[in-house]
């Protein structure tokens, strides 16, 4: 099992740290015998699994739901639990609890916040109660309505934020559409690693939405790089049974029972 000291290590050690979003048992198992380091179980949940219009809908109970869902096909992979809009941020013993319930219900390792200096004290209520925290600058989709839009952030306050991060006791933050030199800054200006999405090449890791990068979702991010046609793979497939059925190809006789 991935540790978070072997993270660090491989940030240390000048090696890329290689993370994908995931939400169920099945492609757990393949990500994770594929190699991956780190396995998030986002809010994105909320767009590409559960058809809401952005995360906020997104309910501390769905990210268990899927968290331990996604635990169940993990051997070597780190885990970490996404907190959505509303399970932190308002009260600090709400949030501890909150997180403690991904951890102890869903089986995470650490849990992931969105925000820079003005949430260190959940985070360090957080990590005294023994729960690891990953941080989450630049671009955070729950303040979309305050930063009306997806949209770069250019403010050189990340800086100021990373490192506020990293001295509240973060083990890592992702970087989200920050630009490639900024970003490049922010990793050089910290001891913990960065996890890029749309952040450049110089963070000291990357993470991609998978539901993106195997090209189910139709529109996509410039920084998205599409691996796979999927949607366009399965619609093939699906076609093709529905013809099997109807002409009578499938089943065969050998497909069923004597
Ligand atoms: O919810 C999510 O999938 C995320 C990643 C994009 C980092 O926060």
């Amino acid at each position: 099992m991935k540790t978070i000291p072997e993270i660090q290590k491989m940030k240390d050690e000048g090696k890329k740290i290689v993370a994908l979003t995931c939400y169920d048992f099945q492609t757990a198992g393949i990500l994770d015998s594929a190699g991956i380091d780190i396995i998030l179980v986002g809010d994105s949940l909320g767009m590409v699994v559960l058809g809401y219009e952005n995360t906020l809908p997104v309910t501390i109970d769905e990210i268990l739901h899927h968290t331990k869902a996604v635990r169940r096909g993990i051997k070597n992979a780190l885990l970490v639990a996404d907190m959505p809009f509303l399970s932190y941020k308002v009260d600090i013993k709400d949030s501890v609890y909150n997180a403690g319930r991904l951890i102890k219900e869903g089986g995470a390792s650490c849990i992931k916040v969105e925000g820079g200096k003005e949430i260190v004290d959940t985070i360090k209520a957080m990590i005294d109660t023994d729960i690891p925290v990953m941080g989450h600058i630049g671009l955070t989709p729950q303040a979309i309505h305050k930063i009306g839009g997806y949209k770069v952030q250019r403010d050189e306050k990340v800086i100021g934020d990373a490192k506020a991060l990293e001295e509240a006791g973060c083990f890592s933050i992702v970087l989200e559409c920050i630009p490639v030199s900024l970003a490049k800054r922010i990793t050089e200006a910290i001891k913990i690693p960065t996890i890029g999405i749309g952040s450049g090449p110089y963070c000291d890791g990357q993470i991609l939405v998978i539901n993106d990068m195997i090209g189910l979702t139709e529109k996509l991010p410039k920084f998205v790089r599409k691996y796979l046609n999927m949607k366009e793979e399965i619609e093939k497939t699906i076609r093709m049974f529905i013809n099997d059925v109807q002409k009578g190809d499938f089943p065969k006789k050998e497909e069923g029972y004597e």
